[in-house]
């Protein structure tokens, strides 16, 4: 494949190279030492969404999540505090957590049983000497934040601005109570195709009509009522919506910031829920919220997640690279915790529309890595009428691998 393994000399002309309003050359979706330094440059510096707080809401529950090379484990501690740790034993360095979730009262290697507590401290090291020092090998902490109930976590030593995100976005999401939800159903799908793909499809909704039939019973293909192409009748419905919104409290204006973040409530076109018939799919309204009627919370922040809170349940998607052609997606659909499967929600029912939409997006991703790779790709151009949120998330990417600066 051309341009593999390139030099960084070469690495900072091809992102000087890059021109705002055209596609990415071919490299940033194939290249192997691009991708390792997208890892370094991206992924080991910017707050990532790792989960919801609602997964580990009991003393010693933990999940993994693995980030390139790294590995972290997100645990709850018996204050109640959640902690993040390097999934890496401090005696040989061998995984402390193998399996992908699981509960605790304290961490164990498999290899020697070095045993941490739940704060990360070294409580039992068999047979090292007496005056050996535990307290200088705890396991490393990683910097985790949560925001109404979204796990973030960041692997930079000092990581960038959190509070500015958290101190926006809060007020949205907090009425919808995730942090007390229950995570009805999780999927996860490896799509053959660059992270970056991923991100880009989901930031348009050019491909929409033709590609999400389900999704489109509810939702509407603009994001703005200004848009030209946004349905007349879709207009005064926005409106009620927005003037019910301010009168009941709910935030719902957009803000998006330049570091790679935005959030908004977006009234549904069509009916109150991403169901086929618009109807809700849990009949337990979400947390604090005084009805269904409250359309979707979108919340994104780069490079790896987008979500939706809506009045019945709410959807969080988490990207994670595995390779320059290999991706992860995992989706969580949140209900109320209280919502009993069978009675209050059928989970076929519940699952339907994303799951279709997810499978949809996985070709679509797919079949544009297929296309990158032939040796026949040429930069292309982006829509900017319709394609301004994709401009958008590779003017983020660009600015945020050269910050980075160049490796060695
Ligand atoms: S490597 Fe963990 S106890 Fe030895
Ligand atoms: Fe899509």
């Amino acid at each position: 494949m051309k341009n593999k393994n390139m030099g960084s000399a070469q690495l900072a002309a091809l992102l000087d190279r890059q021109v705002p309003g055209e596609t990415l050359d071919q490299a940033f979706y194939t290249d192997d030492a691009l991708f390792q330094f997208e890892m370094d440059a991206i992924w080991h510096r910017e707050w990532l969404f790792a989960g919801m707080s609602c997964t580990i809401n009991t003393a010693g529950s933990w999940f993994k999540v693995d980030i390139g090379t790294a590995s972290v484990v997100v645990m709850r501690g018996r204050d109640g505090a959640i902690r993040a740790f390097h999934n890496t034993c401090r005696h040989r360095g061998s995984r402390l957590c193998v399996g992908d979730k699981g509960k605790t009262r304290n961490l164990i290697c498999p290899y020697h049983q070095w045993t941490y507590d739940d704060t990360g401290s070294l409580i039992f090291a068999r047979e090292m000497p007496e005056n050996f020092d535990k307290a200088a090998n705890a396991l490393q902490q990683v910097h985790v934040r949560e925001l109404a109930g979204y796990l973030f976590i960041c692997l930079a030593d000092t990581p960038n601005a959190f509070d500015t995100f958290a101190n926006v976005v809060t007020p949205y999401l907090a009425p919808h109570d995730l942090a007390d939800a229950k995570v009805a159903h999780e999927m996860t799908i490896i799509e053959e195709a660059n992270w970056k793909l991923v991100i880009e499809n989901n930031r348009e909704c050019y491909h929409c009509r033709s590609g999400h039939p389900e999704l489109l019973n509810t939702i509407a293909e603009v994001e703005d009522v200004n848009d030209p192409r946004c349905p007349p009748e879709y207009v005064p419905k926005a409106a009620a919506d927005q003037l019910r919104w301010d009168e009941q409290g709910l935030p719902h204006r957009l803000q998006a910031n330049p570091q790679g973040w935005q959030v908004v409530r977006v009234p549904m076109y069509r009916g109150l829920s991403f169901t086929m018939d618009g109807q809700p799919a849990s009949q337990r309204v979400m947390g604090r919220l005084p009805d269904f009627d409250v359309g979707s919370v979108r919340v994104l922040h780069f490079p790896n997640t987008w979500n939706h809170a809506l009045g019945d349940h709410a959807i969080s998607f988490r990207v994670l690279p595995l390779g320059p052609q290999k991706t992860a997606v995992t989706t969580q659909w949140l209900v109320h915790k209280d919502a009993v499967e069978g009675v209050d929600y059928q989970l076929d029912n519940l699952l339907k529309v994303w799951r279709a939409t997810n499978d949809q997006d996985k070709t679509l991703a797919e079949n544009n890595q297929l296309g990158i790779n032939s040796p026949a790709y040429r930069k292309g151009h982006y829509s900017p009428s319709a394609e301004y949120g994709v401009m958008a998330f590779i003017t983020w990417y660009l600015d945020a691998m050269k910050r980075a600066g160049m490796p060695e």
